[in-house]
């Protein structure tokens, strides 16, 4: 919940420019209220099915944001052995939790089957193997789905493309039955479930009643061989509006899983992260200097792309208010940059925004997803403190780093003293 009221942008009932003064900049300032209802929406449109919404802690690991999550009910989708700490942490209940990843290795698969896990979202034959090895050792029975890929073009930056044949993630459909007849034969495994997952910030919902479409007849044929199949993990959620992109609602996503797998008896997952988080979150950054290029105008800020690096990665577009609405004066276009030494360090190009003033505060919208966890300490920068919104009160949910923080770990060998 960012808007103005009279001309200073708030997060909810708290004015940007009170957070930017007491905690400094640059911060991460997430709304506890969008984070709720982005789950609620969820949440509804699943209604009509049994469902559980297990958030991608991917896409924002702040521990006050998984809360707010568990708080709520919601599952969880982890792919290290750091998030499933960071989830027990939290106060994830174990039970809903989801484990992707194709390198999962054998001291995360032995957490996540000591926490007692819902499943592990297989992504190869060799991991299948590993799992069932690990499982074996502990005495325990491994809950398994295999990660099928339906080879559907999910229309989006290729680097978030996941379900298409070259990917890396998942098996081939066409082999998943091959896959999980090897399963049936491993006693340390047991098949709970089918997983797909074909890409991030889809804007249009066919690819995923394409990709939905495949994971139901392959059901058919698993249930056809003897399989049981309980759950169903149609993956990641819908994408977000960074500026004029309109997603599909939430109403239509909830009606084709409906379609796709109401009638086929089982507990149907979904994998959200971006549309849980990315719009209640924004970073909120301090003009340092207005310079003049030869060629250019340039806003330089206090954050960088060690702290946001969605521009300089996917040329991604993220929308910037000044936190103060200026009172006139025509938009111009400028490069908004930070102080790091490349000339990828930019949170916009050729955008127009209205004049401002060295010592401004700007608000980088959308922010809340992939944001604070894609931040690198580059150019030596501690990352930024993040801060939780509830009505009219604010928390520092994550303390902004050191300069001591930054050296922590490291030591200087006794031959260079
Ligand atoms: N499940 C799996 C297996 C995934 O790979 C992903 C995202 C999700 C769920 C969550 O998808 P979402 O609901 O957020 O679309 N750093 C990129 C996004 C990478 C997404 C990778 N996988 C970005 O900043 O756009």
């Amino acid at each position: 919940m960012f808007d103005y009221r009279s001309d200073d942008l708030h997060c909810e009932d708290v004015p940007l420019a009170r957070i930017a003064a007491e905690v400094g900049t640059p911060t991460y300032v997430y709304s506890l209220a969008d984070l709720r209802a982005a789950y609620r929406a969820y949440d509804r449109a699943l209604a009509a099915v049994p469902h559980v919404v297990c958030y991608a802690i991917k896409a924002n690991d702040t521990l006050a944001v998984i809360r707010a999550f568990a708080r709520e009910g919601s599952g969880f989708d982890i792919v290290s052995g750091g998030e499933l700490a960071r989830a027990l942490r939290a106060g994830a209940d174990p039970q809903r939790i989801v484990f992707a990843g194709v390198g999962k290795q054998v001291d995360e698969m032995e957490a996540a089957l000591r926490a007692g896990i819902l499943m592990f979202n297989v992504e190869s034959p060799a991991e299948l193997e590993a799992l069932a090895a690990v499982a074996g050792r502990l005495g325990m029975r491994a809950p398994i789905a295999i990660r099928v890929n339906p080879d559907v073009d999910p229309r989006t930056h290729p680097y978030i493309s996941t379900g298409m044949k070259k990917s890396k993630f998942g098996v081939a459909i066409d082999a998943a039955l091959e896959l999980y007849a090897k399963a049936a034969t491993l006693p340390a495994l047991e098949i709970v479930g089918v997983d797909c997952h074909i890409g991030s910030q889809l804007t249009s919902i066919s690819p995923f009643v394409d990709a939905w479409a495949r994971v139901r007849v392959l059901v058919g044929d698993l249930r056809a061989r003897g399989h049981r199949i309980r759950y169903v993990d149609l993956g990641g959620g819908l994408g977000i509006a960074y500026g004029d992109e309109t997603p599909p609602t939430h109403a239509a996503y909830g009606r084709a899983i409906a379609d796709a797998a109401g009638d086929l008896d089982v507990t149907v997952l979904v994998e959200p992260g971006r549309s849980l988080v990315g719009n209640a979150g924004a970073l909120l950054a301090r003009v340092v200097y207005l310079k003049a290029g030869a060629a250019k105008r340039f806003v330089v800020v206090d954050a960088a792309m060690n702290d946001l690096i969605r521009p300089s990665l996917y040329e991604a577009f993220h929308d910037i208010r000044p936190v103060k609405r200026a009172a006139g004066g025509d938009a111009h276009p400028v490069d908004v940059v930070g102080p790091i030494c490349e000339s990828g360090d930019f949170l916009a190009q050729d955008r127009p925004l209205p004049p401002v003033a060295a010592g401004d505060l700007l608000a980088v919208m959308s922010a809340g997803a992939y944001g604070f966890v894609m931040a690198s300490n580059y150019n030596a920068r501690p990352r930024p403190a993040s801060v939780l919104v509830d009505g009219a009160r604010f928390d520092v949910v994550r303390a902004r780093e050191t300069i001591d923080d930054l050296m922590r770990g490291e030591t200087i060998p006794a031959s260079l003293e």
